[in-house]
């Protein structure tokens, strides 16, 4: 499973990317608004370090505006991809661009039908948001395993990019079911290296190295 972080802080991507585990980015508007720099700026910053995957959102909510400013997105880098949010005009926007050869990420996605709709219009990756369903009393992974079960009965390629990931558990479970990438916090991508006994298994090997004769 490739593992995506959900931000648009190009210090923590330059953080985690140079570690080597790092897939992709997700960023979206309200994430980009908490950097306060604008959006170019922070994508040409995010491209320019390699990552090969970098969703950026449209704000226009109409057809040809989301058509658009997805032309103008993928035009900025290679690496970009267009975040189009699953509305009936987003439907058709993904259908065009997708047509061009831009690759599209359907956003807020809450239903298997909904992911069902997206696979239809060419969409390359599709977004359910499982953290904001389980705050509502429904079983966000449940969802994921819906849409990879619908996607395997009918060699679906769009990639099922599990989003609103709020827990290592989350990520454990999606990959589990088999789903193509999991985005992710920064904080919840740090807890996936560690362990209490990772850590207290060092510090045993290190102080019994310290009885080890030296010389
Ligand atoms: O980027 C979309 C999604 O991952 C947002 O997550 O935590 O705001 O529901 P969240």
């Amino acid at each position: 499973m490739q593992l995506f972080l959900d931000t648009a802080s190009v210090t923590e991507i330059r953080t985690m990317w140079e570690t080597g585990i790092l897939d992709g980015v997700t960023t979206n508007p309200t994430l980009v608004a908490k950097e306060g720099r604008t959006f170019e700026s922070v994508l040409r910053d995010v491209c320019a370090l390699g990552v090969p995957s970098v969703s950026a959102e449209v704000v226009a909510v109409d057809v040809d505006g989301m058509v658009r400013e997805g032309r103008h997105l993928r035009g900025l880098h290679p690496s970009i991809y267009v975040k189009i949010p699953m509305t009936p005009a987003g439907l058709r926007a993904t259908r065009l661009l997708s047509g061009e050869g831009t690759r599209v990420n359907m956003t807020l996605v809450f239903s298997a039908n909904q992911a069902l709709l997206a696979a239809k219009v060419g969409a390359t990756y599709v977004s359910p948001f499982i953290g904001r369903l389980d705050d509502q009393g429904q079983d966000g992974i449940e969802l994921v395993r819906d849409i990879v079960t619908i996607y395997r009965n009918y060699h679906v390629p769009t990639k099922v990019l599990v989003a609103s990931v709020r827990h290592p558990i989350h990520v454990l479970e999606a990959a589990k079911i088999g789903a193509d990438i999991a985005t992710m916090p920064f904080a919840v991508m740090e807890k996936l290296a560690q362990h209490p006994l990772t850590d207290l298994g060092l510090a045993r090997f290190l102080k019994d190295w310290e009885k080890v004769p030296k010389g």
